[in-house]
């Protein structure tokens, strides 16, 4: 599956879902005419989607088709992306951050853990299931380790995994049931364990600290009201 060629077997054909067609024309709408082939990456993205998670030949062409692109300039977007699957993967496709962050919290084990249950890097699990892949920084560094999981439902963050919260991802997702994406302890979003512990303080923000302002700062300065000339001096030394 990592290899950036085309899968030896190939389906006869690919077409866009509904809703995949109706996607793909937002994003060709969005360019001028004559450079709708801008929407190259979004319409490979819209098509890998709508096909189980790969690009397959006839798909690129049908993009290209759409773009009026030719197929060789497609093929050199979708295999210059490793965003893009050349090859079929299974209906979760994790991929496991390896960066020096999570590295350093954990993610041997989690690697591990997708050894054990779906096999090497780029295979599908026996039951079809599941592929897994290592990827580079994905940008959660502060919840490492951390995996991202592509299916039909969207491509979701799962964070702050260890050996037994993976094992649990795998099995929720295996058996179908609804997994909360995002920090997978008690953590909230990026929170320290066990909660906030800077600006906590609730006058902070509900107005009890605020003080009346006597003056707007930087407000132009009102225009003085013309007043009565003041009447000329008298007695003045000769
Ligand atoms: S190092 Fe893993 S998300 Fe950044």
């Amino acid at each position: 599956m990592s290899g950036r060629h085309l899968a030896k077997e190939q389906p006869d054909s690919f077409a866009f879902s509904k809703a995949g067609e109706k996607e793909a024309r937002y994003w060709i709408a969005k360019y001028p005419k004559g450079k709708e082939r801008s929407a190259v990456i979004p319409l490979l993205w819209i098509a890998q989607k709508d096909n189980g998670g790969w690009l397959s030949e006839p798909a690129m062409r049908v993009v290209g088709a759409r773009l009026g692109m030719a197929p060789i300039r497609v093929l050199e977007v979708a295999t210059f992306y490793t965003m893009f699957k050349l090859e079929p993967v299974g209906q979760h496709l994790i991929q496991v951050c390896g960066t020096t962050p999570c590295m350093l919290r954990g993610s041997g084990e989690i690697i591990k853990v997708c050894k054990k249950r779906i096999g090497e890097k780029g295979a599908i699990s026996a039951d079809g299931k599941f592929t897994w892949e290592e990827v580079e920084c994905l940008g959660a560094c502060v919840n490492a380790p951390m995996v991202q999981v592509s299916n039909g439902s969207g491509d979701h963050y799962y964070e702050d995994l260890d050996e037994a919260s993976m094992e649990k991802l795998l099995d929720d997702l295996a058996s179908g049931k609804a997994v909360k994406p995002g920090p997978q302890n008690d953590r909230y979003t990026s929170e320290p364990l066990g909660g906030a512990q800077t600006l906590s303080d609730k006058a902070l923000y509900n107005g009890s600290r605020a003080k009346p302002l006597k003056s707007i700062p930087n407000a132009p300065k009102a225009a003085k009201k013309p007043g009565k000339k003041a009447a000329p001096k008298t007695g003045a030394k000769k």
